[in-house]
C-alpha cells in the first residue's frame, strides 16, 4: 500500500471513530505523556497546533503552561520547506496561516533555535513500532529531524494510527524516539 493509501485509510478510520472513545483515548495518551520522564525533564516543548482529526494539542499546551514549561511552535516556510520556531506565551499569539493551520505570529513572538528545544512532539498520521511515520506529505518534519538532534521526539497516536503491518518508508524518512498510545509508551530506538 502506498503512503497515500495509508493516509486515506487512517483519515477515514479517525473520522468514523466514536467521539466518546476519542475522548477516553486522548486522556489516556496525555496522561502517559505527562507521567513520562521525557516530558517531566523538558522545559521547552515544541509542537504544532493540531487541527481536524489530528491528535489534539491544546490541552498539552495548557498543561505545559500550568507546569511552568515553555512552548515553541513552528512556522512553515513553503518556499524552502523549512520550519522556524517561535515561543508562544499565550494562544492568541497564533494566527491563521496556510492550509488552515494556526502558526505563531513572528511579530509577537521570540525566535527559538533548534538547540533550545528539549522535546519535539512530532505530528503525523500513521506510525510503526520502530518510530517510522507517515506525515501529511510536506516533508517538513523529515527535513527538520534530519538535522542535528539535541532534543527528544515523541508522537502521540490513537490506536488506529499505529500500523500493524510494515508500511512504506523512504530513505529520507526520519524516526521518532517514542510513540505513545492509550495502551503503551513504545520506545522506538
Ligand atoms: N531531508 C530532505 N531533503 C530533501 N527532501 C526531503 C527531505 N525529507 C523529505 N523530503 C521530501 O519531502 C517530500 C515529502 O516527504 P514524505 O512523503 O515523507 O512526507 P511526510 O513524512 O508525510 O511529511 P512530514 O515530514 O512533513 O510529516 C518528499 O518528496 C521527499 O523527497
Ligand atoms: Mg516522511
Amino acid at each position: 500500500m502506498s503512503k497515500k493509501r495509508f493516509r486515506e485509510n487512517v483519515r477515514n478510520q479517525l473520522q468514523m471513530k466514536d467521539k466518546e472513545r476519542v475522548k477516553e483515548e486522548t486522556e489516556a495518551v496525555q496522561n502517559r505523556l505527562f507521567a513520562h520522564d521525557v516530558w517531566q525533564k523538558s522545559s521547552v516543548i515544541a509542537l504544532t497546533y493540531a487541527v481536524g482529526d489530528e491528535f489534539p494539542t491544546k490541552q498539552i499546551i495548557e498543561q505545559a503552561f500550568n507546569e511552568g514549561k515553555r512552548i515553541a511552535m513552528p512556522k512553515c516556510v513553503p518556499e524552502t520547506k523549512d520550519m522556524r520556531f517561535y515561543e508562544i506565551e499565550q494562544l492568541d499569539q497564533l494566527e491563521p496561516s496556510f492550509f488552515g493551520l494556526m502558526e505563531p505570529d513572528p511579530d509577537q513572538c521570540k525566535k527559538i533555535v533548534r538547540d533550545q528545544i528539549d522535546l519535539l512532539i512530532v505530528p503525523g498520521l500513521v506510525y510503526d513500532r520502530k518510530g517510522y511515520r507517515i506525515g501529511f506529505g510536506g516533508g517538513y518534519f523529515d527535513r527538520f529531524l534530519a538535522g542535528y538532534r539535541s532534543f527528544d521526539t515523541v508522537s502521540l497516536a490513537y490506536r488506529e494510527q499505529l500500523a500493524a503491518e510494515r508500511f512504506p518508508n523512504e530513505p529520507h524518512d526520519q524516526r521518532v524516539n517514542f510513540v505513545i498510545t492509550a495502551d503503551e509508551v513504545i520506545e522506538c530506538q
